[in-house]
């Protein structure tokens, strides 16, 4: 059902009226006491928010807090609460067992749903901590000698850098820095800056999928260039998973890190990372070193933090059930809002593209100007409780918002009339 113009103008009115009463009607929608709901919603038919509010009942946030950082870090549901503390009271009430139960579930049903989930075999797939951990595995793991270069963005995060500064001061690797500008030009163009950078000594190109910022890659057309030249495509998946539907398979690269505490809405403490059967070969680790798959391979050994592993499994579940394909077009339709609004603010610049093939659903990037972007984050939150997140990184102080399926309108609105006052 689409809002009509006139309860947009009418709620934008009552909204400067009183800033405590804007916060509690745009905390209210999440109902502390209905997270058992979380079995019996159904699909959303469409994005707008009256579809979603059986959905939003799941969360806990407190009232009176709009989350508008999902990019950071997501916000889990009730049922993954439910579930994390389930994990804890086997292993305490029944360590011996309790541990053994969590293991199974990990293995046989959490590795194989995240394996679908993404369209991966589960030989090819492990959990990790978070993306940096599993940057890090790829990145060290990856053969390469002194004098080897390395194709990197502007735009990687310093998760994805860090380990690559560490084989350049360790092994001579040659790392060479292409420029991507803020929005990106189109995906042609992010093609040629990278391709245009590597020579007969490049060995691997290391990219995002989607940036911290929101800007999406091409990263099939990349890896299917790269391929044919003998080079190994390395991508950073951390804010791309859990935003859209995602076959990694079919993008062809040889390796892809995650999180799973973002868009997924899994427990804090969770990522993975891929890494394609036939591409094994290309790398190498002192965890297994006899190892067919990647699951021994990679998998550093000893105790892990299984409640939280195996509540991916209920972050999976819940996901899959609203569906990525939905998730994409509610993400879409919050984002697109809060882009039309931001159009009409004046000395505003969106850094985000407009094109679908260019920019993530659930990442806005913009700058106004005389406005320090840390500063703002500030502002927002001593003024109406909203957490977003700067995005002060390739030259631009940029304001960060990220928008899950959760986020609404009103908050838009809200978070719109605000920075107009600034
Ligand atoms: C693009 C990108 N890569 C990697 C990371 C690191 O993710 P994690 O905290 O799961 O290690 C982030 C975190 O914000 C990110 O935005």
């Amino acid at each position: 059902m689409k809002e009509s113009r006139k309860s947009k103008l009418d709620r934008r009115a009552f909204f400067k009226k009183s800033a405590a009463g804007i916060i509690g009607s745009v905390g209210s929608v999440y109902a502390h006491t209905n997270f058992r709901v979380a079995n019996d919603f159904k699909r959303p038919s469409s994005s707008t928010d009256l579809n979603w509010s059986t959905i939003n009942s799941n969360f806990i946030l407190k009232n009176g807090v709009t989350y508008m950082n999902n990019a950071s870090l997501g916000m889990p549901p009730m049922i993954i609460v439910d579930a994390v503390k389930a994990g804890y009271e086997g292993i305490s009430k029944e360590p011996l067992h309790g541990k053994r139960k969590l293991q199974d579930k990990i293995s046989k049903n959490v590795i194989p749903l995240l394996a679908s989930t993404f369209n991966v075999k589960t030989d090819e797939v492990i959990l990790t901590r978070n993306a940096s951990e599993a940057l890090f595995l790829q990145t060290l793991g990856l053969v390469l000698k002194k004098g080897d270069e390395v194709v990197l963005s502007t735009q990687e995060h310093p998760a994805a850098l860090k380990p690559w500064i560490h084989r350049g001061a360790k092994d001579g690797v040659i790392l060479k820095y292409v420029f991507i500008p803020s929005p990106l030009v189109s995906k042609q163009d992010t093609i040629n800056r990278l391709m245009s950078a590597v020579s007969s000594k490049t060995k691997a190109i290391s990219f995002c999928h989607v940036t911290r910022g929101g800007h999406k890659y091409p990263v099939k057309e990349i890896a299917n260039l790269a391929r044919r030249k003998g080079i190994a495509t390395l991508v950073d998946g951390a804010q791309a998973v859990g935003q859209f539907p995602i076959d990694i398979k079919n993008l062809g690269c040889d390796a892809y890190s995650a999180s799973l505490h973002k868009w997924i809405l899994a427990p804090s403490g969770s990522g993975f990372l891929f890494v394609r059967d036939n591409a094994k070969r290309f790398f190498e680790s002192p965890f297994d070193l006899k190892a067919f798959t990647i699951n021994s391979f990679f998998d550093p050994p000893g105790t892990k933090d299984y409640p939280v592993r195996a509540a991916v499994g209920t972050a999976l579940n819940f996901i899959n059930k609203i569906g990525l394909d939905n998730i994409e077009k509610r993400c879409r339709y919050l984002s697109d809002y809060l882009k039309d609004g931001l159009k009409k603010i004046k000395d505003v610049k969106i850094l985000s593209s407009d094109n679908y093939n260019l920019s993530a659903p659930g990442s806005t990037i913009f700058e106004k100007k005389n406005l320090d972007a840390l500063e703002s984050v500030r502002i927002f939150e001593k003024r109406i409780n909203f957490h977003i997140d700067e995005h002060q990184r390739d030259g631009h102080d940029a304001i960060r918002v990220s928008t899950h399926f959760y986020n609404n309108t009103d908050q838009i609105d809200l978070f719109l009339d605000t920075l107009n006052s600034i």
